[in-house]
């Protein structure tokens, strides 16, 4: 079982950037929790970040045939992003959207959210924590079939 968690833009500031949303871990608090979580759970694991959208682009399609389910939080780009959309639509691996913050209380241009049509869930507002359950579901699912 191998999962790909991807991080969009600006999620590398965590624990600087709008504390009152993101909360104080940072980038690599939120990297060691991810991988301490896995080990105990025996799931093999890759962390990426990249503010650049070809970047997450090429990330997403590397993943095919190489991870079994991908956890992303495309940061800003969730809510403009077709490229990204397409790219998880192409490799067709079972992806799970993260928002630390509960987007769906905020602006309203944080309400469309384009990678959620190829999501097979999506989890808010959990901070950090989401991370950590969207590994659990998928590791879950796949079990399953
Ligand atoms: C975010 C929410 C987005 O609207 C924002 O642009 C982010 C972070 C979140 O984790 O809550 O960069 O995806």
């Amino acid at each position: 079982m191998k999962i790909l968690v991807i991080n969009g833009p600006n999620l590398n500031m965590l624990g600087i950037r709008e504390p009152d949303h993101y909360g104080k871990e940072t980038y690599a608090d939120l990297v060691k929790k991810i991988h301490n979580h896995c080990d105990k759970n025996g799931v093999e694991v890759e962390t990426f970040q990249s503010n650049h959208e070809g970047a997450l682009v090429d990330k997403i399609q590397e993943a095919y045939g190489n991870a079994d389910g991908i956890v992303i939080n495309p940061g800003a780009y969730t809510h403009t992003s077709i490229a990204i959309l397409d790219a998880v639509k192409s490799v067709s691996i079972p992806t799970v959207e993260v928002h630390i913050s509960k987007v769906e209380e905020r602006e309203d241009f944080r309400q469309i959210s384009y990678i959620r049509l190829a999501c097979v869930k999506t989890i808010t507002g959990h901070g950090t924590d989401g991370y950590l359950e969207a590994i659990d579901f998928l590791t879950k699912e796949t079990v399953k079939k």
